[in-house]
This record gives structure tokens, sequence and C-alpha cells, in this order.
């Protein structure tokens, strides 16, 4: 998730317990071809990852396939285990540019784009939505199917359901199904709203699929893969957001705002008394050790 799952909080979530597979943001591909030496430098902050995080796959967003084709042997040469091509961001400025969920209305092209990243020699997935107004399930995901992806991933709304309605799991199934009934290979991954690997589970064996993708769940909580039985103290949320704090400011320190980890805060610290207090206090600070000055005042 783009400023969320950067290399500093994926970092912390393979030390902490880590999932199957690791997503980058997504990243411009067109910005990895085109963009002056300032603006590359933050693209390519998108593209860190530590050895822990493997399988690491970059997820990549343009609707030019000779980009894509420059941007995944990029990530090649990088050492990622996997492209992902975002087909379902629902952003206007990237919808402009006929990338993301634009591409729900351009198939022809959406497939040009997974054979260009093809070339990389790298499994090649495709994140994705129902469908574009209403849910086109049934035509967009067998054109999908057609260029032999290696995985998609379906957040089960439309585009123009953002993330207003429940996330329609039996569409999930469906997916299944017409994947089945093509004898493609390709793996069937769902997502929207699960709330943990239990619940991820239960949804995987409701629907046949064979991965479940979170996203929202991972805020304030990388114990999220971890097995634990009991919820994190108090102690251990600002002890890991503390951690977080540190990587952040030391991966990402001098090319991302430090605004970008106050999203963060109000996930980590809260559920017991003075939380909210904290919290405050927390909001106001202006940068990395100010901000750990604060938390450890509390420790
Ligand atoms: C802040 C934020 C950033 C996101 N960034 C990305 C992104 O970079 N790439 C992507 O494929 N999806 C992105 N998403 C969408 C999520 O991956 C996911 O599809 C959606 O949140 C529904 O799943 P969930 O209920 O598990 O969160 C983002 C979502 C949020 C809330």
């Amino acid at each position: 998730m783009e400023d969320v799952t950067d290399a500093a909080f994926r970092k912390l979530i393979a030390r902490t317990g880590k999932p199957h597979v690791m997503f980058t943001e997504f990243t411009s591909a067109d910005g990895l071809v085109l963009a002056p030496e300032a603006g590359q430098r933050a693209l390519r902050a998108k593209l860190l990852f530590s050895e822990g995080e493997r399988p690491i796959v970059a997820q990549l967003f343009t609707s030019v396939p000779a980009h894509m084709e420059a941007a995944s042997k990029l990530c090649a040469s990088l050492g990622f285990d996997g492209i992902d091509i975002n087909m379902g961001c629902p952003d206007k400025a990237v919808e402009k540019s006929g990338c993301g969920a634009a591409l729900i209305k351009n198939p022809s092209n959406a497939r040009a784009l997974i054979r260009a990243a093809k070339t990389a020699g790298l499994p090649v997935s495709v994140k994705t939505r129902l469908g574009y107004n209403s849910d086109e399930l049934e035509t967009w995901l067998p054109e999908l199917l057609a260029e032999e992806p290696a995985a998609v991933t379906l957040h089960a709304r439309t585009r123009k359901e953002m993330s207003l309605v429940p996330a329609r799991w039996e569409r999930v199934k469906r997916a299944v199904e017409i994947r089945d009934a093509l004898g493609s290979k390709a793996l069937i991954v769902g997502n929207g709203d699960s709330v943990s690997v239990d619940d991820a589970r239960e949804k995987a064996a409701e629907t046949g699929c064979d991965g479940v993708m979170l996203g929202r769940a991972i805020y304030g909580n990388p114990w999220l893969y971890a097995d634990r039985p009991e919820p994190p103290t108090a102690k251990e949320r600002i002890d890991a957001l503390v951690e977080h704090i540190r990587l952040f400011d030391k991966i990402l320190g001098d090319i991302s705002n430090f605004a970008t980890m106050k999203k963060h805060f109000k996930a980590y610290i809260s559920g017991w008394d003075g939380a909210k207090d904290l919290r405050i206090r927390l909001m106001e600070t202006t940068s990395a050790s100010d901000a750990i000055a604060c938390l450890e005042s509390v420790r």
C-alpha cells in the first residue's frame, strides 16, 4: 500500500512475522523510465527491500508497454522475485494516463502490458478489480488469463464501488470457477476486508482461492502474520512503533517526509488508558527523534 507498506514497514513486518509473499507499494514505470535524477531517487526508494522480505514482488503501473518492459527488466536486475501490474487503482491522476483501474476498460492494452512485463523473465501477476462501473468478471478475467499470468489478485469490488461496499467474496469463488473452466494455471488470490490470517483462511476455504492478500489489516499491526496467542501489550505496541520510526528514519529519512509516518500513529497507539493523550503529543512531533523521545518518555 502506497506510503504505508514502504521499505521500512516491510522490514519490520519481515522481522515480526512475515507473510508468504510481500509486495512493494505501486511504483510508476513511466517515472522509472522518464524521471530526472531527483525524481528517480524517490521512485527507487519504493523499490528498496531487504533480503528478509523475500519473496518480494515489485508492483508497477503504466499504460505504456515499452515502459513496462524497461521497468520490469530494471526490477529483475534489482533482484525482485516477481512483477505485479496494478490494474485496480482508482486514483484519478493514475487513471488519467490510462493506468490502474482504467486498464479494465482497455483489455488489449492490459494484455500487452502483461506480455511486456514477461520479457524480464520473472513471474508476472496482476492486481485488479471485478470491473469498472459494473461487474465484468466474466469477460475481464478471461482476457487476463489468456496471457497466462502467474497469479491474478482480485480486489472483490468494482472501480465504481471504491472501498464503499463490502468485498464480494462470492465473486472470488466465481473467479476460481472461471479459471478452472479455462484450464488456466494462474493462481487466484482474493482481496478485500480480511481482518486477520484466520479470517483470510476462512475466506480461502469458502471460495477455493489459492491465497488471500491483506491490506489495511497491517496498519499498526506488524504482528498480523506472527502466530501469537495474545494481542500485543501497550509496551509492545510502543516498542514496535519506536522500531518502525527508527527504520523509517534510517531507510527513508532523507527521501520521505516524516509526516508519512504519522498515519501509523493512531493504529499503534490505541486501546489503553492514556493512549489518546500520548497520541495527541505524538501528532505534534516534527521529526523521528522528537517522536522517539515522546514515546520513550512513557516507556
Ligand atoms: C492507503 C492505501 C494505499 C494503497 N496502495 C495500494 C497500492 O499501492 N497498490 C495496490 O495494488 N493496492 C493498493 N491499495 C489497495 C489495497 O491493496 C487493497 O486492495 C484494498 O485496501 C482492499 O483490501 P483490504 O481490505 O485488505 O485493505 C491501497 C489501499 C490503501 C488504503
